[in-house]
């Protein structure tokens, strides 16, 4: 009893202290702590220790090791801010006995399959050496287990009920019907995306990959897996069968201010068999122009192949569908990249979006999984030809959302809308070049354009680029910035080190 009560008092004053806390949405949108030595003066803006969500030396210890490196302060600075974020401002929930954790995007208190994929990815070679976040990520991978065994259509979910934490009332789904339905105390939003599975499987395989540790495989995330090849199975098929019936297996129908309404009874543009998957949304949560997302479909493929090679690896292959499930992906990855082969490329430019009846839409979205990621996707090398002709299509006029102004360009969205383009799609490009001029260009278009806040954002206004910006807080962009300073820090040390010495964290 005792005890009891000594650890209630202990936990009430951290939740009081915790209440206290700044809503990170507003925090980030004033210049917070000391500005950095270099001419752009970033201020310093990580939360207060009390009010950060996960602690970890192994992160700190990064921060401080870049720091030394790096020869220009504000990009250190832009480091330093970003790298922790996810850790910092979006562990919502984490119970590491149920093996639970819930994690937001930023500003919207949901989590997105996508999203988390993402927010992590520059973590994972700490894991070896951080038991407390390696038991972090295990405990998301079992909760979007859980999300994707149930609901494999959605993208985005609510708290699990495990942690008291009220679901968020999403204004984008009143008067939205969604087919299989879903429940609202669960999902945030069901819009059918295909790199939404692709997250939670890049998530797992890269779990795998550094620990070897396949005790996340229960029959939960069986479950899933099966679940994402009956979405596989279901999306690849035609529109049409052969008399004629229209095949729909999840359709979204409704209006609403935020989420216009969807064509043919909520299934969109019709799609012929190709052997590629087909999807409603785009990473933006945008409706598809066409079915067949090039860039989601590169991504499929590479982590189908992930997939089965972690399944051989640590001996788990069962059976999904009644097939081996390593035999399945393996047969799936290869039909998928056949097929994206077959009807993407065209005079070795890729569209981004295809319908299998030779309706092709070349244009890039801002998002990650993009045309511009497909190197930073695993899918092909940068020095490919026809991701060099298609990189040089859309990094200027012949990209419809291609946008220059005069202190920031590149590719945004009808998400927000053209003239506002990306930082990721700048992050992503960095990632499809070794042209050294290029690379520090990229970098300092992104680091020239915060606002003054030393945080990456949505997007970047052409016309105001000083003030105008979309989502002061968007865990992912700064994850994805800092993953690509680790990855230069790596690959080109001496373009933003004082030495050429490569750096690689955890070693
Ligand atoms: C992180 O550490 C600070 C002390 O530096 C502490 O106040 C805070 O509660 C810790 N956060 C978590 C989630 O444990
Ligand atoms: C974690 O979950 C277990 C099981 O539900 C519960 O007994 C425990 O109090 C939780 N721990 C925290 C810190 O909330
Ligand atoms: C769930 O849907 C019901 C019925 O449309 C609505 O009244 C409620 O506000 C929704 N809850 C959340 C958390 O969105
Ligand atoms: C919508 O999807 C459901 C299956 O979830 C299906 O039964 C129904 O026929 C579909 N409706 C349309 C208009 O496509
Ligand atoms: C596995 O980890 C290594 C070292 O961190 C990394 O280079 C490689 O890309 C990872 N592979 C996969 C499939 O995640
Ligand atoms: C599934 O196939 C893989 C690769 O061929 C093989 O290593 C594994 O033993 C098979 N598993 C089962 C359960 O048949
Ligand atoms: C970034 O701003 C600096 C001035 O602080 C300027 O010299 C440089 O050309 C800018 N770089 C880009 C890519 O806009
Ligand atoms: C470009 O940056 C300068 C310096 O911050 C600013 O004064 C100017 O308004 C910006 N121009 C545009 C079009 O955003």
């Amino acid at each position: 009893m005792k005890l009891t009560s000594l650890s209630s008092v202990v936990l009430l004053a951290g939740a009081l202290v915790r209440a206290q806390c700044p809503d990170f949405t507003e925090y980030a949108q004033t210049p917070q702590g000391n500005p950095s030595s270099g001419p752009l003066a970033l201020p310093f803006m990580r939360p207060s220790p009390e009010c950060r969500t996960f602690n970890s030396t192994a992160v700190e210890k990064v921060i401080t090791d870049m720091k030394a490196r790096l020869k220009d302060p504000d990009l250190a600075r832009l480091f330093e801010n970003t790298f922790p974020n996810t850790l910092d401002t979006t562990v919502k929930y984490f119970n590491a006995t149920e093996n639970l954790a819930f994690i937001i995007t930023g500003d919207i208190t949901a989590q997105w399959l996508r999203d988390t994929a993402n927010q992590f990815a520059t973590y994972f070679s700490l894991l070896p050496s951080d038991p407390a976040l390696k038991t972090l990520v295990k405990a998301v991978i079992n909760n979007e287990a859980r999300y994707v065994a149930q609901y494999p259509y959605c993208g985005s979910f609510q708290p699990p009920p495990e942690s008291g934490l009220a679901p968020s009332f999403n204004g984008a789904a009143v008067g939205v019907t969604v087919n299989p339905p879903v429940n609202n105390q669960t999902v945030f939003e069901c819009k059918y995306e295909i790199d939404s599975l692709c997250g939670f499987l890049k998530l797992s395989r890269s779990y795998y990959n550094v620990t070897k540790d396949a005790s996340f495989m229960d029959a939960q995330w069986y479950s899933a897996i099966d679940q994402i090849f009956r979405v596989i199975n279901e999306q690849s098929q035609g529109s049409w069968d052969a008399n004629f019936n229209f095949i729909s297996y999840y359709n979204w129908t409704g209006n609403n201010a935020q989420s216009p309404g969807v064509a043919n009874g909520g299934n969109g543009e019709p799609k012929a068999y190709t052997g590629m998957v087909g999807t409603h949304h785009r990473p933006s949560d945008d409706l598809s122009t066409f079915a067949f997302l090039t860039p989601a479909n590169a991504m499929l493929s590479v982590e189908l192949g992930n997939l089965a090679s972690i399944l051989t690896k640590s001996g788990q292959s069962k059976t999904a569908q009644g097939k081996n499930i390593s035999v399945l992906a393996t047969t799936w990855s290869k039909r998928v990249s056949d097929a994206l082969w077959d009807n993407a490329v065209e005079n070795n430019v890729f569209a981004y979006e295809t319908n299998g009846f030779g309706g092709r839409y070349v244009m890039d979205d801002a998002n990650v999984p993009s045309l511009l990621s497909l190197p930073y996707l695993g899918f092909l090398d940068k020095t490919h030809p026809a991701y060099v002709k298609t990189r040089s299509v859309l990094l200027g006029r012949g990209n419809p959302y291609f946008a220059q102004g005069q202190n920031f360009s590149g590719t945004g969205g009808p998400h927000v809308d053209a003239w506002n383009p990306w930082p990721m799609s700048q992050i992503a490009s960095i990632y499809g070049t070794d042209d050294d001029a290029e690379i520090m260009q990229r970098v300092y278009l992104i680091a020239n354009n915060t606002a003054g806040l030393g945080l990456i954002h949505e997007s970047v206004d052409i016309y105001d680029s000083a003030s105008s910006y979309t989502r002061p807080w968007f865990a992912w962009a700064n994850s994805f910035f800092a993953e690509m300073m680790l990855d230069l820090a790596q690959r080109k040390p001496g373009l933003i080190f004082k030495t050429d010495t490569p750096y690689i964290p955890g070693q």
